[in-house]
């Protein structure tokens, strides 16, 4: 098995957790024989300042001849002195939108212990399992037209949705739900927007092609208040790219922290994995921040680009025992009791070695 993975590790925390993501996926690679290359390349605010793009054309090139892209994050107050061209966010959307990757998968687990600082209270998470497939290439992110302008003083944004555009991701979200629990949540704006009007007719033409997922609309107003209400109630949640950006940060308080939550956005010509976080310029540098987001997505690049279903469960059962050992970074602790957290490197360590318990357990249950 061979796999060429391109990493970016970018700005901030990026490159920390990254770093831990690497390790465990190499664990994996020799416990099991196979070949897994890493190549770094920059991209965001350190790539601006460095080379003169938030995405240089040698870091584009490097990630389309690769079997897939883990990135860490990019941004940081820095870079807010940026050029718009410049700026690292704009490096992650050009990143996006040259591997088409226009399906982006974010689950949202409450694992167990439920996280004590975690501002819902533990028997309404417990046993919530949600993914949330965000739309990535399309709506207000891409649309144009687009601008500032200073003679009229005012600014405009266009979002924008073909059939085509709605229907695949549907798709997506749909041989989702046929895995999973077979319940299907488009979450919309029906009752102001014409997007969405369209979004909810061609939702409801996919749905004619999977008979066995249940599908229900809801808007996005509500839906905000009721998935934070009443998690366990979602399975999979399928939503525009704006919507999405702002749902999936809204579900990792049922994780317990933002740093919990891998993702994966497939569909284009090259698969793109990345902790759902951004950079944390207040933590970059200090070896605190949690790697689990970073590690989980390694995780699905297993699942969705390598196909090596074993080895991913390995890793998220890994995941799931360092959390149930007690081992917590700082986010994971009430203010109280961040004396006990552990560093970004002993927790990516101790998942690494427990993956390896793992498919070593694995092996010797099928040699039985
Ligand atoms: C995310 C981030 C990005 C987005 C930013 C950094 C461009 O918030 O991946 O959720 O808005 O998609
Ligand atoms: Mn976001």
């Amino acid at each position: 098995m061979k796999l060429n993975v391109a990493v970016l590790p970018g700005d901030g925390v990026g490159p920390e957790v990254t770093r831990e993501a690497v390790r465990v996926l190499r664990a994996v690679s020799d416990f099991c024989g196979y070949d897994f290359r890493f190549e770094e390349s920059p991209i965001g605010g350190g790539a601006s300042v460095e080379f003169g793009s938030p995405y240089p054309d040698q870091t584009r090139e490097r990630c389309l001849a690769s079997s897939a892209v883990l990135l860490g994050a990019v941004g940081g107050p820095q870079f807010d002195s940026l050029t718009d061209k410049l700026r690292p966010e704009a490096g992650l959307l050009a990143l996006r939108h040259s591997l088409g990757c226009f399906a982006n998968l974010r689950p949202a687990i409450a694992f167990e212990p439920i996280s004590d600082c975690s501002p819902l209270r533990p028997e309404r998470i417990l046993g919530a399992n949600l993914i949330i497939v965000r739309e990535l290439l399309g709506g207000l992110y891409f649309g144009e037209p687009r601008a500032i302008d200073a003679a009229s003083k005012s600014a405009w944004n266009t979002m924008r949705y073909s059939e085509q555009e709605i229907e695949r991701v549907a798709r997506v979200a749909f041989k989702l739900a046929e895995k999973r629990r077979k319940k299907l949540v488009s979450v919309d704006k029906a009752n102001v927007l014409e997007t969405s009007r369209l979004w909810r007719r061609v939702v409801t033409r996919v749905a004619a092609e999977f008979p066995d997922v249940a599908l229900e609309h809801a808007l996005v107003d509500s839906f905000a208040m009721n998935v934070i209400t009443y998690p366990t109630r979602y399975d999979v949640v399928l939503t525009e790219n704006l919507f999405g950006d702002i749902l999936s940060d809204e579900t990792a308080v049922i994780a317990g922290s933002l740093g919990m939550l891998p993702s994966a956005s497939i569909g284009g010509k090259v698969d793109l994995y990345e902790p759902i976080h951004g950079s944390a310029p207040d933590i970059a540098g200090k070896g605190i921040a949690n790697p689990i987001g970073a590690i989980g997505s390694a995780a699905m690049l297993l699942r969705h680009t390598a196909k090596l279903h074993a080895e991913a469960d390995s890793i998220e059962v890994a995941i799931e025992a360092v959390l149930k050992s007690g081992m917590r970074t700082a986010d994971l602790l009430p203010a109280a009791e961040r004396s006990k957290a552990v560093s970004t490197e002993v927790m990516g360590k101790r998942i690494a070695e427990c993956t390896v318990e793992a498919l070593n357990s694995r092996m010797a249950y099928f040699a039985v």
